[in-house]
């Protein structure tokens, strides 16, 4: 949006926005800015020291790649939010859930923690979709195993569903949980004798890793796809 509309949603006329971009009260970031024509994001916007807009809560996802941790900070490698541009990375983002360093596609972030601590209990059942390749020929028996759900050292998981996609001496199957234990995924592939060559996250409850997302790209959900997520987790859309 371009400054001198985004000044207006404080509640001046757009010829009252420019005076006062002119006389240096608007701000773009921490800074004044003069050209009433750049195009800037309204969140970034202050007039006299106040926010032009209230801070809306964002919805992030990102196809993460292998090498990078699913945290806000981490001395020795890049994090999640190293992905996004620089203004985003202060914006409070926290990712849902977590997915080893190893492990690639989709996560969400997002500055709504009580939709991210929803979308990761039990409770609600949002569904992870995972694409695993694994060592050796699944069969059926593992098919009936994930859904009976597998006793690991210590826990026994929840019925998981398994779809085998090939079969031989590496097969391909997708998995769906609502639980998301450490290491899970792999800990269960393990525990029938299929130890996991690599995984890929591809849905979380309704959100599905956007197909034209290269690896280490990012898009803000659609209003759609949030209020899907919102709708899963019993959240009243605001
Ligand atoms: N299961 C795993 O083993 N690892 C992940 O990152 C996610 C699920």
């Amino acid at each position: 949006m371009r400054l001198d509309k985004a000044a207006a949603l404080a509640g001046l006329t757009r010829g009252e926005a420019r005076k006062a971009i002119a006389a240096g009260r608007v701000w773009v970031d921490g800074a004044p800015a003069r050209d009433a024509a750049m195009q800037v994001d309204p969140a970034a916007v202050t007039v006299d020291g106040a926010a032009v807009q209230a801070p809306g809560k964002l919805y992030i996802m990102v196809n993460k790649p292998a090498g990078v941790i699913t945290a806000t900070e981490d001395r020795r490698a890049g994090t999640v939010l190293d992905l996004l541009p620089e203004p985003l990375r202060r914006k409070g983002l926290g990712p849902v859930g977590r997915l080893d360093k190893d492990v690639t596609g989709l996560v969400l972030l997002t500055t709504d923690g009580q939709l991210a601590h929803r979308l990761i209990s039990p409770k609600w059942k949002a569904e992870k979709l995972y694409r695993a390749r694994c060592e050796g020929a699944l069969t059926q028996a593992d098919v009936a195993a994930f859904a009976e759900g597998l006793a690991l050292s210590d826990f026994t998981a929840k019925p998981a569903r398994l779809r085998i996609i090939e079969t031989g001496e590496v097969s391909l199957a997708d998995v769906v949980l609502t639980e998301g234990k450490f290491h899970q995924v792999k800990r269960m592939f393990a525990a029938v004798g299929h130890p996991l060559i690599s995984l890929e996250r591809l849905r979380i409850g309704c959100i599905e890793l956007d197909p034209a997302l290269e690896r280490g790209a990012w898009r803000m959900l659609t209003q759609d796809e949030t209020a899907g997520l919102k709708r899963l987790c019993g959240m009243e859309e605001e």
